[in-house]
């Protein structure tokens, strides 16, 4: 099931995340990078071709040795444009500008078009190759024009300076891919050294914003399907508290995990009574109203807190990029906004997911939320890294792992959180069956 509900008719929030809101600049941008790149690509093929020329024309090689060569160029060329493919449409979806303008446009127009992710991507990568393959025929109508028509070339040369010009171009593509990376994981901020706690908090939750009006929610109706009385972890809890309130009557004790020290010990504040700590009360008084307190009291918003501070029995270090130590030992594993907000590409993304997926324990729950089709989002004015998944993204990690049909998906769209940069956020629950991953 894949639910979408929409706060506010909006028209293509793909349209404006992909194509970007200044759309002129985008095209201006993959302008001056396609000239660049082309320029820098033709530079590297001529001069390659014509030194390996230049070396090899007087060792006398066999016909056949020349063929071969000029065969195995063509798999070394592939190697290096294939790593730029990928990087060229990781930067299309991050940024909306591209090395190459026809993949550009054919991006664009995939997207003006409705196109699904795959195809989006098939469609860039499709008009990155027509346009490098076009590239070559001033190289063949050179090489060749020169064997037909004059005596200053052999055919074997001519080979030979098509083989360097394909291994300049191999090496050439493979540098733009490597700046590509540069660019895109110079953009964004690392939680290692730029991560506040508390620019987050103030950011974020300073009050009930609408999209967590929509996750609280959604995971207050989800845990009243979540096995009682276990140990529940929450994986990637950030600094906050905002989803553990929902949990404290559910689970027997509650495990806070987070990569960084420095949010795990804003949470211990809280714990502590600290009166510097965050004020979490509007988000609780709004959980009791989920769970159907119409007027929750000041004394039973302080109770909830009371029973979490009870339920909170450890803070641990956690790191999805690496598998767990210890698979399967939880019935239930809540992560919000954390493998998407905490990779910047589908294929990390998809891996952090796999270790967090592994967390749970057979017929165990999995609750999760991430930013839909967001490229980053900003916290005391540092921009951090989305991983651009929408919920096929997300029904398709969960499934891949558990069995099609164990997870239920939905999303909302939000434009008015635009400005953090998102407008839209998936949420899900899925249930591990019995019988071991994969099986339904
Ligand atoms: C956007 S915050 C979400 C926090 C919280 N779940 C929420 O809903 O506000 C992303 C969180 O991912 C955490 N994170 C970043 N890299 C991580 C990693 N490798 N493993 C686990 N968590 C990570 C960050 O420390 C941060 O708390």
């Amino acid at each position: 099931m894949t639910k979408t509900v929409s706060t506010t008719a909006h028209g293509s929030a793909l349209t404006t995340a992909v194509l970007g809101r200044r759309p002129f600049r985008g095209w201006l941008v993959s302008a001056a990078a396609t000239v660049m790149t082309t320029y820098g690509v033709d530079l590297a093929a001529t001069g390659f071709g014509l030194l390996l020329v230049t070396l090899v024309s007087g060792l006398g090689l066999a016909h056949g040795v020349v063929v071969a060569a000029w065969v195995a160029s063509y798999v070394v060329w592939w190697l290096g444009l294939r790593v730029n493919l990928q990087a060229n449409v990781n930067l299309l979806e991050r940024t909306g500008t591209s090395t190459n303008l026809l993949s550009k446009g054919a991006f664009d127009l995939a997207t003006r078009l409705g196109g699904d992710r795959r195809t989006r991507r098939l469609a860039a990568c499709a008009a990155y190759l027509a346009a490098e393959l076009a590239l070559e025929v001033p190289y063949y109508v050179g090489a060749f024009g020169l064997a037909a028509f004059t005596d200053l070339v052999s055919t074997d040369n001519a080979l030979m300076f098509l083989t360097g010009a394909n291994l300049g171009a191999a090496v050439a593509v493979y540098a733009v891919a490597r700046a590509t990376h540069h660019v895109l994981t110079r953009r964004f901020a690392s939680f290692e050294t730029d991560w506040v706690p508390g620019d987050y908090l103030a950011d974020y939750y300073s009050r009930v914003e609408p999209d967590e009006e929509e996750t609280i929610a959604y995971f207050v109706e989800a845990m009243r399907q979540v096995p009682a009385g276990r140990p529940m972890l929450f994986f990637g809890v950030g600094p906050t508290l905002h989803h553990v309130f929902l949990a404290a009557t559910v689970a027997s004790e509650i495990h806070l995990g987070d990569y960084l020290p420095g949010n795990l010990a804003e949470i211990r504040r809280w714990l502590d009574h600290d009166p510097e700590a965050h004020d979490w009360r509007p988000f609780v008084r709004y959980t009791l109203q989920c769970e159907g307190v119409a007027r929750p009291t000041d004394a039973e918003v302080s109770a909830r807190e009371e029973l979490t501070r009870q339920r909170v029995t450890r803070l641990v270090e956690v790191d999805g990029r690496v598998p767990a130590v210890k698979t399967g030992d939880y019935s239930t594993v809540v992560s919000a906004y954390c493998a998407d907000s905490a990779t910047s590409d589908h294929a990390s993304w998809s891996a952090f997911m796999g270790h967090v997926l592994d967390r749970v324990g057979v017929e165990g729950r999995l609750l999760t939320a991430a930013l839909r089709r967001s490229s980053g989002y900003h916290v005391g004015g540092r921009y951090f890294p989305s991983a651009h998944v929408d919920e096929r993204d997300v029904r398709a990690v969960i499934e891949a792992a558990w069995g099609q049909g164990t997870a239920s998906v939905e999303t909302r769209h939000l434009p008015a959180q635009a400005a953090h940069g998102y407008d839209g956020i998936v949420l899900a629950q899925a249930r591990r069956p019995s019988g071991g991953n994969g099986v339904a």
